[in-house]
């Protein structure tokens, strides 16, 4: 089979989606059913239909687009990813996953190749929690972690529902047919970038991911007592603020104290109220994200910062609620997938590393309900998530390559096992 990867088209099309944005180049910012999310999608609906595949839309937005294969009634194999960029983020988070995968079928097309699976190209409803405060919202609905009755009690910070922003986008159908069964993929492959420094560091151009790091998410209500700046004394006060700085720091120490590097929190919000330079804060609400690859390990951080916060807020009389937003396991990919990939690579002479994935994917979900892997490229100093986020074409055609190459060899099987 002669595999060629448009490099230069791929390019172009990763430049034009970063063009479909809310904010200013190199910055892009694409939430969840915004104007620019869904021009993204119509963009990339019409690109995957003069591709030729047959596009279904889900009532949460997943958009699944089908190369027929000759078994039509075999599992299908997937792959896919998301392309919602939260704020001031970069090009690549995602995109990859989505443009790589509609270029690894098109080179599949031009080769010749007839697969005997259907192959399907997978975008996920907001992978980034941006908008609704929990991530994956597609890929949890489809595996049945989120289920329609709490989808439909999400809301986002102006108090818009789900259920109306997901309707006033053209997404009508019910919530409660999202859900798919574990039959329908026979694999899924996401091709991402690293968002780490690893393989850039060693200078692999490719990463086989073996596990992805259970994400847990936060809200923290931390309740004071607010007041003039001027007339109430510093003895007695309950500052809010001054808790939550505590607090912060608080999980910092036990992210740092855990005993490995696998261990990572984070509080990227933080909401003062009321908010004006001479009231003392009374209320704060913090998020807490935080990581591991081993969940009893995480379970302990949490509980140390449990604890250690009590201490802060009973020294300084003030109230802390804390509200669970998702507490997901960590996943462990496929043999099936894995094996698949490390063939590709050898078959293509190109190194390869074995990897944990840090950062959380739609493949934590969909492995869930499919035989799942992870193929990672490099991105320049690991950066991600902020707008000089960057994978070079080369690289990104070399796992292109190697994405059309395991889909073909997944598809070409009518057994897998
Ligand atoms: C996904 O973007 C994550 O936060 O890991
Ligand atoms: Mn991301
Ligand atoms: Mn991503």
């Amino acid at each position: 089979m002669n595999l060629a990867i448009d490099r230069d088209l791929l390019r172009s099309e990763i430049e034009e989606l970063a063009r479909i944005s809310d904010a200013e180049p190199p910055a892009v910012t694409r939430i969840v059913f915004t104007p620019a999310d869904i021009k993204a999608r119509a963009w990339l609906r019409a690109k995957c239909s003069e591709t030729g595949l047959a596009v279904r839309r889900d009532a949460i937005g997943n958009v699944f687009a089908r190369w027929a294969g000759t078994d039509e009634a075999a599992a299908a194999v997937a792959t896919g990813s998301h392309i919602d960029a939260i704020p001031n983020a970069g090009k690549y988070d995602g995109v990859v996953g989505v443009l790589g995968g509609l270029e690894a079928i098109r080179a599949l097309q031009r080769s010749g190749f007839r697969p005997k699976r259907s192959i399907e190209l997978i975008l996920f409803t907001s992978e980034e929690p941006t908008r609704f405060g929990i991530g994956c919202l597609g890929s949890r609905m489809l595996c049945g972690a989120l289920t329609a009755e709490a989808a439909r009690r999400l809301t986002d910070s102006s108090g818009q529902s789900l259920e109306h922003v997901r309707q006033q986008a053209g997404m009508n159908g019910d919530l409660g047919s999202v859900q798919l069964d574990s039959g329908r993929y026979s694999a899924f492959i996401e091709l991402h970038i690293e968002q780490g420094p690893l393989l850039e560091r060693a200078q692999v151009p490719l990463g086989i991911v073996e596990s992805i790091a259970a994400p847990a998410s936060y809200d923290l209500i931390v309740e004071g007592a607010g007041g003039h700046a001027g007339g109430v004394l510093m003895p007695g006060r309950k500052d809010a603020l001054c808790a939550a700085a505590e607090i912060i720091l608080t999980v910092e120490q036990a992210a740092l104290a855990s005993g490995s590097s696998d261990t990572v929190a984070t509080v990227g919000i933080c909401e003062v109220f009321p908010g004006a330079v001479n009231s003392i804060p009374s209320r704060v609400r913090l998020t807490l994200d935080l990581r591991d690859t081993d969940l009893p390990r995480r379970d302990g951080v949490f509980h140390t910062i449990q604890s250690k916060s009590q201490q802060v807020t009973d020294k300084r009389g003030v109230d802390l609620q804390f509200r669970v937003v998702n507490e997901d396991a960590p996943a462990r990919c496929s043999s099936i997938v894995t094996e698949a990939l490390f063939r590709s690579c050898n078959k293509h002479n190109l190194p390869v590393q074995k990897m944990v994935s840090r950062a959380y994917h739609d493949s934590l979900f969909m492995s869930r309900i499919a035989p799942t892997g992870m193929l990672f490229i490099p991105c320049r100093n690991g950066y991600s998530h902020r707008p000089d986020e960057f994978a070079s074409p080369e690289d990104i055609a070399r796992g292109t390559l190697i994405l059309a190459a395991t889909l073909a060899d997944l598809a070409r099987k009518s057994s897998l096992a």
